[in-house]
């Protein structure tokens, strides 16, 4: 696996490719990997393509008082997890690359970056769906893999592709969990072992109330019973609620696919996770 942090670098590496006919798929990420990116890396790898992912912790879409500072940053040991799992280059730009002295372009996408971690987090959407364009234009990828566990920013990239025309399929890959259900997330390690344990909760609040909501249970009720759940564990909640599953519109219609959504604090720790609705789960 070749690492490159210039843009020229990467612009000939893909160049190359193009020319003998590879098909080109993207893995954006901050690094701090973990199995879940890994599955992201899996499910790009086909014969005749080649995987490009990235790491760059994206400075903008971080809040003045979120964890840019002490956020997980752990080149080497991220660079050999992508060796060993079949990544073909490592795009790895420093700062000054993606925001050159002057930059002052912010992509913005309306309404699906509204609520839920929009809400919670000012300007967070505004960061990722930023970076997210420079990154399909810097890689020029045909594909681009994205997990699950954060829904609502797969909602805002599917939103700002269709709505700039941008040549690129999105592939959502769904959350891997550790075995007690727990979704994979690079912030799971600042949680200690008795917080680890009882961020379980989440998990099993959002499938109790899934459930509940598939077959046909109040939808208000559901969610009033996973926040107890959720409070009684310890966890201090930004949001459980349901939304459509395209536009995360809130109070989403019966008939149309619909996700139950969480955001909650387990110390200073913020944890997001969702799961779909299923009818008669
Ligand atoms: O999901 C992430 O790791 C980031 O939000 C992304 C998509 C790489 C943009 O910085």
């Amino acid at each position: 696996m070749q690492t490159v942090r210039e843009l020229n670098g990467l612009r000939e590496a893909i160049a190359g490719w193009r020319a003998d006919g590879s098909r080109i798929a993207l893995v954006p990420t901050m690094g701090a990997l973990h199995a879940g990116h890994l599955a992201l890396v899996e499910a790009a790898r086909r014969p005749g393509t080649k995987v490009v992912a990235s790491i760059f912790v994206n400075p903008r879409q971080f809040g003045p008082n979120e964890d840019l500072a002490r956020y997980p940053r752990r080149e080497m040991a991220d660079s050999r997890l992508l060796t060993d799992a079949g990544c073909d280059l490592l795009w790895m730009p420093p700062v000054e690359v993606m925001y050159p002295d002057g930059f002052a372009t912010t992509v913005s996408v309306a309404g699906v970056s509204d609520g839920f971690d929009g809400a919670a987090r000012p300007g967070h959407f505004d960061g990722v769906a930023t970076v997210v364009t420079k990154l399909f234009n810097q890689v020029g990828a045909d594909a681009a893999y994205f997990g699950e566990k954060d829904f609502q920013q797969l909602a805002v990239i599917r939103r700002l592709v269709a709505d700039l025309d941008l040549p690129i399929e999105i592939v959502g890959v769904p959350t891997q969990r550790d075995d007690d259900g727990l979704a994979l997330s690079s912030r799971n390690i600042y949680l200690d072992e008795e917080q680890r344990a009882k961020a379980t909760a989440l998990p099993r609040a959002l499938g109790v109330a899934a459930r509940a909501i598939g077959r046909g249970d109040d939808v208000e009720t559901a969610l009033a019973e996973a926040r107890t759940a959720l409070v009684a564990a310890g966890f201090e909640i930004d949001y459980v609620a349901l939304a459509d599953a395209e536009t995360l519109a809130a109070d989403p219609a019966a008939d149309r696919p619909r996700r139950l959504l969480a955001a909650a604090r387990m110390g200073s720790t913020r944890l997001i996770d969702n799961i779909a609705i299923e009818a008669d789960s």
